[in-house]
Formats: structure tokens, C-alpha cells, sequence
């Protein structure tokens, strides 16, 4: 006989799979953490209750790209994720992790970012995910280790190519990582710690990842005008190592450049032909990442997030806190140093061209530090299912879905996450469709979300009505999990 009696039942609401199917009516219950039973449940009972008349119910959202490492363990409770309706982050993007650093090691730039004086330093990748199993956040993590973080604890000086040594050194590290868990590496070639690493030396530092068919995740080398030839690069970084590849956060910077994503699109769909590879994208026209001075980053509007050495400058434009201090914008943005800011250097056809994508996951790229952070920290996952799916029409809500969910735990090897069915973990989100939008702006970058009703995470209740419960029932998938 089939036990009627559940831990939590959500009844009378519309489900959205993540598989991308067409959305049907049907109760959903758990039990135990798992999806229990999907359908007409009218006998069944539970112990908790959520009415979803009118609501959609959906797989609980996937980050795809995300900079939370430290904040999982510092800002646990994660309301700018969970407010949103996520439920499961991934983590060590852009070639930044968390693990492996040394105690006290000095940390560059963009390294430097996520880094919290008050949390301890992480020597292997395994202390990292058992802190976080020790600890658990209320979101569910997946972790990759960074390149930039492994050059910059493993070489004395960054400003040149690794030697021989240096790279097996970081392959051992690679090595303990996936042993650990890390589901692939990520390197970010077009920040300082990384830009003097070759091609050849990223294929020799995965060189682990073959094995496993861990992904090579990558901030290319270039997204402006020589976006092509970086493409290009991370296909054959791809191929050689066997592994899938995500292009992370991809885009064409810089008013030379707008209109290109009609070239890149189709030129990594043909490539697709002969290797896996997939994107995320994030929904805005602006971006965010350290305070940079070179013009190339300072063409347009550059907004201040967080600065170090001037924390009152946060939330104001570079252009006029350079024309105060008298100095050019470039200049006070080296006084700025180190911080964080949004560039607006993309066109809003590209974005959508972009997300529109058939294989394009949505991915925040959100930093979690500081009182101005850029506004898709706090709205990414709401403004696609709102602005782009509702009120633009790019694609209906079914995909919206899909492009957080189902999609994404395919791509990254999430077992049994990312769609709704029975013996599934019970990562869930309820949502109103009619009324689902993002609040948070470039003036209030840190306003929450509207029309997430509840979120639930391997079972636990942790958002509802518009307030966190506390729950952190979190867990981190690992590689040996994902690929059985
Ligand atoms: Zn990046
Ligand atoms: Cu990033």
C-alpha cells in the first residue's frame, strides 16, 4: 500500500517540471527530503501544509554561476539566494575558489573579493566541503576549484607563465580537489593572477578532470573584441582534455562589439556539433568585478559597488567622484582600489539574444559583499521568470524554468535535481507567475524579490511569506554523487 501520510504537502498548484513539458495541475509531497508523490493526492495528509491554488510549483532554482564560497559559511542563511527562489548554488567560478589557500597568505585581486577576515583559511579542498557538511547553509552548494586560487598558492609571483614544477604542483591539487568532490575547475584568464597562464598550462592543470569527466568552467580571456579567439581557446582547452565545457557569463563588451552575439551564438552552436559545451548568462546589460582602470573597462558608466579604501563611495558613478577629487577616472579609480563595481558595457539585443539561447542556463554571477551589490545578486532568477519570460515574451515560462533547472542540472551532472519527480530531492519553489519580479535595482540594489511564496530545500521549508525561516538544510552534491 502507498503510505498517504507525508512530511510536507503542497496541494492545488501548477507544476513546472524543469524538463521543459507543459505545465499540468497536480498536488506535490514529501517525505523524508525526497518528492514523495506527484498527482491528485486528495486522501493524503502531511504534517505541513502549503496551499498553492493558483501558484506554480516548480524544481527549486539552480545557480549556475555564483561567488558565494565564503558566504556559505559566513552569510549561511544566503536571503539574497534563497529570497529568490534558489535553492542550489554553484560555487569556485571565474578561477576563484575558496580551498585551497594557506593560512594568512596574502590574496590578490579578484581573490581577494570573497575572501571574510573572520572565517578561517582552508588548506585542502576536502576542510572546505567538510566545514560546509559541518555547517550546512540553507542552500544546496556544488564547488569547483579555481586555477587563480591554485597559481596564487602555489607561485611566488603570478606575473609570468607556471614552470614545469608549478604545474604538476597544481595538478596534485586539481587531483585532490575532484578526489574530494569538486564537480570541475574554473580559471579566469582574463584577471591579473591569471592572464599570463597559457593554454598549454590550463590543459596540463586539468589534466585530472579527464578521468571523471569533471567540467572546465572558464571567464574567458577575452569578451570584447577578440571574443572569438577566446572561444576559440576554451573549445580546445574542451577537446583536448575530453570534458565538457560552460562559457561562463557569456557576452560581447563594448559598443565596437554590440551586435556580435549573432556570430558568437551560431559559431559556439557549430562547435556543439563535436564537443559538449554550454553558457550562462546573467539578465542585465551591466556587469560587476574588481575596480579596473584600464580604459577599455572604463568606457561606459561605471558604478561604484564597494571600495576598500573608500567605503562612502559605494553606490555612486566613478565619473563623479573623479571629477570631485579633480583627478581623471581612471586615476581615482586606482584610488578606489581594491573594490568592486558595475560597468554598463553590453547592449540589451545581446543580453536577450543570449538568454534566448536554446542551451543558455541562467546564472546570477552575484558577489555577495558590500552595501551596493550589482542588482543581480538579489534578482537575477526573478527578473528572467518576470521581465524577460512574462512581461517581454522571450520564451514562454516552461523554458524560463528549464534554463534554472532542469537544464542546468544536466549540464553540471546534479543527480536526481533540477526536475520534479518521486525520489528527487525535494528542492522546490512555489510562485506566483501572475506577479513574479525583481526588485532589486541599480538605486536599491538589495530589495528582495516579489512573488516567491515559499522555498523549500531537500525538504525543509525555508522561505515563506516573504520571510526566511532560519531552516539550513543545505547539502553539498559532490562529483561521486552526481555521477552515479
Ligand atoms: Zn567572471
Ligand atoms: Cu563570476
Amino acid at each position: 500500500m502507498t503510505p498517504t501520510h507525508h512530511d510536507l504537502l503542497i496541494r492545488g498548484g501548477t507544476v513546472i517540471d524543469g524538463t521543459r513539458a507543459p505545465r499540468f495541475d497536480a498536488d506535490v509531497a514529501v517525505r523524508d527530503g525526497r518528492i514523495s508523490a506527484i498527482g491528485r493526492l486528495g486522501g493524503h495528509g502531511a504534517d505541513t501544509v502549503i496551499e498553492a491554488h493558483g501558484r506554480i510549483v516548480a524544481p527549486g532554482f539552480i545557480d549556475s554561476h555564483t561567488h558565494d564560497d565564503q558566504a556559505l559559511l559566513s552569510q549561511a542563511t544566503l536571503p539574497f539566494k534563497v529570497s529568490q527562489g534558489v535553492t542550489t548554488v554553484v560555487a569556485g567560478n571565474c578561477g576563484i575558489s575558496a580551498a585551497p589557500l594557506r593560512p594568512g597568505m596574502e590574496l590578490p585581486m579578484p581573490l581577494s573579493l570573497l575572501d571574510s577576515p573572520d572565517e578561517g583559511r582552508f588548506t585542502t579542498f576536502r576542510a572546505y566541503l567538510d566545514a560546509l557538511r559541518a555547517r550546512p547553509a540553507s542552500v544546496n552548494v556544488a564547488a569547483m576549484v579555481g586555477h587563480s586560487t591554485l597559481r596564487a598558492v602555489t607561485m611566488a609571483s603570478l606575473d609570468r607563465e607556471a614552470t614545469p614544477d608549478e604545474i604538476a604542483a597544481m595538478q596534485a591539487l586539481v587531483e585532490e580537489a575532484m578526489q574530494a568532490g569538486a564537480i570541475g575547475l574554473s580559471t579566469g584568464t582574463f584577471y591579473p593572477p591569471a592572464v599570463k597562464a597559457t593554454t598549454e598550462e590550463i590543459i596540463a592543470v586539468g589534466q585530472p578532470l579527464r578521468a571523471r569527466q569533471a567540467l572546465y568552467v572558464t571567464h574567458m580571456r577575452d569578451e570584447a573584441d577578440r571574443v572569438m579567439e577566446a572561444l576559440d581557446e576554451t573549445f580546445r582547452i574542451g577537446r583536448e582534455l575530453g570534458v565538457p565545457v560552460v562559457v561562463s557569463h557569456h557576452k560581447v563588451q563594448n559598443t565596437q562589439n554590440f551586435g556580435r552575439s549573432q556570430v558568437t551564438l551560431p559559431h559556439i552552436r557549430e562547435a556543439m556539433k563535436t564537443q559538449r559545451i554550454c553558457l550562462d548568462c546573467y539578465p542585465y546589460t551591466a556587469g560587476s568585478t574588481m575596480i579596473r582602470t584600464d580604459r577599455g573597462m572604463l568606457g561606459g558608466r561605471v558604478l561604484i559597488a564597494a571600495s576598500q579604501p573608500h567605503p562612502e563611495c559605494a553606490g555612486r558613478d566613478l565619473a563623479d567622484i573623479a571629477r570631485e577629487w579633480g583627478v581623471e577616472p581612471d586615476e581615482a579609480a586606482r584610488r578606489l582600489q581594491p573594490g568592486s563595481a558595475i560597468y554598463f558595457l553590453m547592449d540589451e539585443g545581446d543580453v536577450q539574444r543570449i538568454l534566448a539561447f536554446d542551451d543558455t542556463m541562467i546564472g546570477s554571477d552575484g558577489i555577495p559583499v558590500g552595501e551596493s551589490p550589482h542588482p543581480r545578486l538579489w534578482g537575477t532568477f526573478p527578473r528572467v521568470l518576470g521581465h524577460y519570460s512574462r512581461d517581454v515574451g522571450l520564451f514562454p515560462l516552461e523554458t524560463a524554468v528549464w534554463k534554472m533547472t532542469g537544464l542546468t542540472a544536466r549540464n553540471f551532472g546534479l543527480h536526481q535535481r533540477g526536475t520534479l519527480a518521486p525520489g528527487h530531492h525535494a528542492d522546490i519553489v512555489v510562485f506566483d507567475a501572475a506577479t513574479v519580479r525583481d526588485a532589486a535595482t541599480y538605486e536599491t540594489p538589495t530589495r528582495p524579490a516579489e512573488g516567491i511564496d515559499a522555498v523549500i530545500v531537500n525538504g525543509a521549508v525555508t522561505w515563506r511569506q516573504g520571510a526566511h525561516t532560519g531552516a539550513r538544510n543545505g547539502q553539498v552534491i559532490t562529483r561521486t554523487e552526481s555521477s552515479r
